[in-house]
């Protein structure tokens, strides 16, 4: 379990990433499948800057994540953008996800899904509460950015708030990357240690894991550019749609 203290300078962290180019994308292929409005499942949602967009837009979103800092962080923002009324946060493990009911699409951005050991719990999951032709949109990491720019690297980040040294270690041949971070606050010198591991998935396991619980992989494309994916692509970024017809002994929920 991670993302504690790190919770709070994430953002400060992360200040580079592009969430407008993510959320127009995401946008752009919620509208392609037909959904305006509803619900909405951000699923590990961070500090929920992308769950926040989509509900400024209309959308009322469930932001899940089992970092109880993280969904501290989402509400002061939500509470200062007055949109609390159209959030829900939920304190949970995406392999053990429980809804109230059904979600017409999720979303899951910044390589949620390599932070799992395996995928299908999490994936059977989102289409267990998913309406058919709900579309799940999602962006993973790739072995090559895993196996060539992580790999044993280590890297320093320095925020606003924060500095930052990144240091990755690649495990079980290669499969899994471990990352420790030590995270400086620059306000007032405090110290501490976060460690995580990040686990890869080619793009036929992930194409696999979706066909085994009831997803179609409509789409790949480079999770960054957004355009073709190319042998140096970082990022895979997925449209999977929840297929029509039901898996053998699947009910409704
Ligand atoms: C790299 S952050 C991405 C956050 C956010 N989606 C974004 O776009 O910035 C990964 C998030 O996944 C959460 N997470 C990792 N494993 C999880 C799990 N099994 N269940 C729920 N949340 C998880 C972490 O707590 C963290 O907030």
């Amino acid at each position: 379990m991670a993302y504690n203290e790190f919770a709070y300078f994430y953002d400060s962290l992360n200040e580079d990433a592009d969430y407008d180019a993510l959320y127009r994308h995401i946008k752009a292929e919620l509208e392609a499948h037909g959904i305006h409005s509803g619900i909405l499942a951000d699923l590990g949602c961070g500090t929920g800057e992308l769950t926040l967009m989509l509900a400024q837009d209309g959308y009322d979103m469930i932001a899940i994540d089992q970092s109880e800092e993280m969904l501290c962080v989402v509400r002061d923002k939500a509470d200062q953008l007055e949109l609390t009324g159209r959030l829900l946060l939920l304190e949970q493990d995406l392999c053990h996800l429980d809804l109230y009911g059904t979600i017409q699409g999720a979303v899951s951005t910044f390589d949620t899904f390599n932070h799992l050991p395996t995928l299908d719990a999490a994936i059977a999951n989102a289409g267990f509460f998913m309406e058919k032709g709900g579309v799940l949109l999602f962006d993973m990491n790739t072995p090559y950015k895993h196996q060539k720019v992580l790999g044993n690297n280590t890297f320093t980040f320095e925020g606003e708030e924060a500095g930052c040294v990144w240091r990755n270690q690649l495990e079980d041949g290669g499969r899994r990357v471990r990352i420790s971070l030590d995270i400086t606050d620059e306000e007032n010198g405090e110290s501490f240690h976060e460690e995580f591991c990040e686990y890869t998935y080619s793009l036929e396991e992930i194409r696999a894991a979706l066909e085994r619980h009831g997803f179609t992989l409509e789409s790949v494309c480079d999770g960054e550019t957004f355009g073709p994916l190319t042998d140096t692509s970082e990022r895979y970024f997925f449209c999977a749609v929840k297929n029509y017809t039901q898996l053998e002994g699947e009910q409704d929920v």
